[in-house]
């Protein structure tokens, strides 16, 4: 497609990221990786650019956008009152896949904040992101680069099939690094509460902070009402194809798979199964990738075994549980 654009993902080229820059500056869409997924960007605290990655994604207005920051410095233009954790965070985990959620300065659109009094921020630590960041000096709003309700995009041929010529710059850098989504914190609440676990692990974060809580699992209703806390419908981050958790042990759980795939097979469903090869990570990094393969190879069924909740498990338990529309987090 000849709005998508290579670029390298460990020294990217300074032609193409002033490029994408002034079409960012214009009020444009740009598509680019990060460590995490990739994301749809637009100037943050333009408004009207703000509504086309709404429109692009057929994202309702009440879900808020991150905005990504260049620095501390940017982070702390765009909140009001920052809680006393907010700097050891920073420390530890800037750049990198934390979003942290804070009082908003008044400057920060209603768009972006879906007219919250609160403003999601996060420092994404990918080589791309960050030149895009310096070169534009601007905050950047970006959700993933999907449509709405789909898994996230961990590839530009992902960012291409959901959106296509509804960005104005894709930039491709390869797969993304880590294949799931930022761990978002809210800094509000105290004790500190994860409204969606991510790449920084419940475990790290608590060696910062002591305790963390994880935010309660909110029903659909609440949340298109705008009542409740965002982001969290149950049904998120989906294949079309139905997924079928095995929970238990690993040996049960093979016994589970072998049991469900006979039957599958016997009402003559077409089955996949989630491959898990070596650690947690490695899941983390294909999970979308094999969502979209198996939707395009026609599945109607994915055996999905559960992971443990360790580490970055977590994250992928929360998305497996929301795939299988039974909500996240345990
Ligand atoms: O890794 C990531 O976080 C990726 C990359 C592109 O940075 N971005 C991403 O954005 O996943 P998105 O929009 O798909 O998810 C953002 C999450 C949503 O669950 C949203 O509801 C929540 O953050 N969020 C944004 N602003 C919020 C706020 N003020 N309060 C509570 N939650 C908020
Ligand atoms: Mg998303």
């Amino acid at each position: 497609m000849k709005n998508v654009v290579q670029v390298d993902p460990k020294s990217p080229q300074k032609n193409v990221i002033e490029r994408a820059a002034r079409v960012l500056q214009e009020g444009g869409l740009v598509a680019f990786p990060t460590e995490t997924v990739y994301g749809l960007g637009a100037h943050a605290l333009d408004a009207a650019a703000v509504r086309r990655i709404f429109a692009a994604k057929d994202r309702p207005d009440w879900d808020p956008l991150i905005v990504h920051v260049r620095d501390v410095g940017m982070a702390r233009s765009l909140a009001r009152e920052l809680p006393s954790a907010f700097e050891g965070l920073t420390q530890r985990f800037w750049p990198g896949p934390l979003t942290l959620v804070v009082q908003k300065m008044e400057g920060v659109p209603d768009e972006v904040t879906a007219r919250r009094s609160t403003v999601a921020l996060r420092m994404p630590r990918h080589p791309v992101a960050s030149a895009l960041l310096a070169a534009v000096r601007l905050p950047i709003a970006a959700p993933s680069a999907n449509r709405f309700g789909r898994p996230s995009p961990t590839s530009a041929k992902h960012v291409v099939e959901d959106l296509g010529d509804r960005v104005d710059l894709i930039l491709d850098a390869g797969p993304t690094p880590m294949g799931v989504e930022s761990t978002v914190l809210d800094l509000t609440q105290t004790p500190p509460a994860i409204l969606r676990p991510g790449g920084i692990s419940r475990e790290e974060l608590e060696r910062v902070l002591g305790r963390v809580t994880l935010g309660a699992n909110i029903s659909d209703e609440l949340v298109a009402q705008g009542l409740a806390a965002p982001g969290m419908t149950t049904k998120h981050y989906a294949p079309r194809a139905r997924i079928e958790l095995l929970e238990g042990d690993v040996e049960t759980q093979a016994l589970l798979l072998k049991k469900r795939l006979a039957e599958l097979v016997a009402l003559g469903k077409k089955v996949e199964v989630l491959i898990h090869q070596g650690d947690n990570d490695s899941l983390a990094r294909t999970l979308y990738a094999q969502f979209r393969e198996m939707d395009a190879r026609g599945a109607d069924v994915i055996l999905c075994p559960l992971p443990s909740a360790e580490g970055i498990g977590l994250a992928v338990r929360d998305r497996l549980l929301r795939a299988a529309g039974k909500g996240g987090h345990s």
